[in-house]
């Protein structure tokens, strides 16, 4: 069984980059159901990226972790959740190289108490009412492409290379056998890199912004050429909508910005935007340092999203080129949200593993 019109949503890792745009766009356009999001505010959470929402009556915060199954179920019953979007991930990638036990705690267990409680929640013990399981994956799954590979499908075979992108593939098949085996009606989306307002300033695009602004290097691994299919987070957004309104069980689905660039490409179109944003005297791409390179560091992402358009019309909406723009707008306009990160956690993660040369540091 499964809902087509999402009435009362329980968003996982809400207070996390997607997850936050995903609530913004959400109660932007559907007013008047329920959402409530579920995050455990791990470093990678930030309340203050929901604040302007906290006082709509469709919204409520639980400060909760996606491994209490008993509590999640609780949840479920208690607000008579509909539809979950499961963001609540570790997902950097760099972290699962230098320490992957959290990501299989979270990724792959979260995700089973997640589907447990579902279950338990939704097919055990009543009528089982419309629902649906939105699990929110990455194409890092599908492994690394050559320079004249054919973009991922939904079909390419699975071969993931980090311990972040096996910990996700192994939570996708988890979604899978819970739909195959008990019925739960589950979609599944696998997207490409994203990017835009409220992301955590370790990845690539926010931490060279930031690092441009405190005068520190932009640190390009390796030779720079690896190449991502950068997605602006509202057209990742739109996406899931189009999943969760008419996508069908059982299905996976591909998000994709259609914008492969490699990541010496994006740091000097970032650093152009700079030198007309805030003029240096010097170029911002001076900054440029090629650093040591990611262990495993796949090679090319790229997205075919045919599935996605033919079946429910979707087409991403910004260029990269205009969507970066907007971002490091954003980002100029909102230090009041950046700049209490770089104090906290963050930058003590970033020294026990890298020291200060590799990354950004304050
Ligand atoms: P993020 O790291 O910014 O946020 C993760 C959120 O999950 C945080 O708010 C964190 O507090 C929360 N969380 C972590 N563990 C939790 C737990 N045990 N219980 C409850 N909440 C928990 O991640 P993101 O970049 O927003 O990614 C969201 C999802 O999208 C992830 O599943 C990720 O694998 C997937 N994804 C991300 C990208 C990308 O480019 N960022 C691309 C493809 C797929
Ligand atoms: O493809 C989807 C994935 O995109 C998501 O599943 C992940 O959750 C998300 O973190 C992202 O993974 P990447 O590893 O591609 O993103 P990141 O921003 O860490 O790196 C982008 C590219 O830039 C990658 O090739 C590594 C490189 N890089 C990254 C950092 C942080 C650098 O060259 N220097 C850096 O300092």
């Amino acid at each position: 069984m499964s809902t087509q019109t999402p009435q009362r949503l329980l968003v996982t890792g809400g207070a996390g980059f997607i997850g936050a745009n995903f609530v913004h766009y959400w109660l932007a356009r559907h007013r008047g159901g329920r959402l409530v999001v579920l995050d455990a505010l791990t470093y990678a959470g930030n309340r203050a990226s929901l604040a302007a929402l906290e006082a709509l009556p469709e919204f409520r915060f639980v400060h909760g972790d996606i491994r209490d199954t008993d509590r999640v179920e609780r949840l479920l019953r208690e607000e008579d959740i509909d539809t979950i979007v499961h963001f609540a991930a570790e997902s950097h990638v760099d972290r699962s190289i230098a320490g992957p036990d959290a990501f299989i705690d979270t990724n792959v267990l979260g995700t089973h108490s997640l589907l447990k409680a579902a279950r338990a929640a939704w097919l055990e013990d009543r009528a089982a009412p419309a629902h649906r399981f939105h699990h929110v994956s990455t194409d890092e799954v599908y492994g690394s492409l050559g320079p004249d590979d054919p973009p991922f499908r939904e079909t390419t075979p699975y071969a993931p290379n980090s311990p972040y992108a096996a910990s996700k593939a192994a939570s996708d098949h988890l979604v899978r056998a819970y739909h195959h085996t008990y019925g739960l009606a589950t979609t599944i989306s696998n997207c490409s890199n994203n990017y835009g307002p409220y992301q955590f300033p370790e990845k690539l695009i926010p931490l060279c912004l930031i690092n441009l602004l405190d005068g520190k290097p932009l640190p390009i691994y390796g030779d720079g050429q690896n190449v991502r299919d950068w997605l602006h987070v509202e057209d990742h957004c739109r996406g899931i909508e189009l999943i969760l309104e008419g996508g069908q069980p059982g299905r996976t689905y591909n998000i994709g910005g259609g914008a492969e660039r490699t990541n010496l490409e994006v740091v000097h179109a970032l650093c152009a935007i700079m030198d007309e944003r805030r003029p240096a005297g010097a170029p911002h791409a001076r900054r440029i340092e090629f650093v040591r390179d990611r262990p495993g560091h796949d090679r090319r992402y790229a997205i075919d999203e045919t599935r996605l358009r033919r079946e429910l019309g979707y087409a991403p909406s910004r260029t990269f080129e205009d969507g970066l723009q907007q971002t490091v707008d954003w980002y100029l306009a909102h230090e009041d949200w950046w700049r209490p990160i770089l104090s906290g956690e963050y930058r003590d993660w970033v020294g026990r593993h890298y020291g200060t040369a590799r990354t950004a540091s304050p």
